[in-house]
């Protein structure tokens, strides 16, 4: 009797060492394994970076550009290439200025001078919304509130923008 007691004993020993070490050996392959799974989703994708849209500040007139640029866009593990856009001039005061050309509504894009009826304004013509030339939208038409800016940057004459902000007089 007591010997079956010392050999169940011993059995039970084996099955905890075997799971334990079964285990730590289960855990030092999973945690990897979950860390590169998991790991895309944690990181952050370019945030605040600045891309050059190859416009020479030299070049920014009075009168609203559009430019266009590409970025490479990582969600989780998908990368992908993005089309931006902005409508960029110099306002009175020599401050360059960068609109996001998504009207506020629904998002349609913007236009400048898009209408005939109202010149020296954005024109979101889904809607006929309108936006002051400073990115303000016209009370009384369905935009209720102004254009987004992007941050921007000044590098060996070159424009580069950022981000999107909520306008500064939104
Ligand atoms: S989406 Fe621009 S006015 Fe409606």
């Amino acid at each position: 009797m007591s010997g079956d007691k010392q050999q169940v004993s011993r059995r039970q020993f084996l099955n905890y060492t075997l799971t334990g070490v079964g285990g730590f050996m289960a855990a030092g392959i999973m945690v990897p394994m979950l860390r590169m799974a998991v790991d895309p989703v944690l990181k952050t994708s370019g945030h605040g970076d600045f891309a050059n849209v190859n416009l020479a500040v030299d070049d920014i007139t009075k009168d609203p550009q559009r430019v266009e640029w590409e970025i490479e866009q990582v969600d989780g593990w998908y990368k992908s290439n993005v089309k931006k856009a902005a409508w960029v001039y110099k306002n009175d005061e020599g401050d360059i200025i960068a609109l996001s050309p998504i009207c506020k509504h629904l998002g349609c894009v913007v236009t400048w001078e898009g209408s005939d009826q109202h010149p020296n304004e954005f024109f979101c013509p889904c809607h006929d919304g309108r936006y002051y030339k400073s990115g303000v939208n016209v009370e009384g038409t369905p935009p209720t509130a102004p254009l987004d800016m992007y941050e921007k940057k000044v590098e060996n004459g070159m424009l580069y923008l950022g981000e999107v902000k909520p306008h500064k007089e939104a």
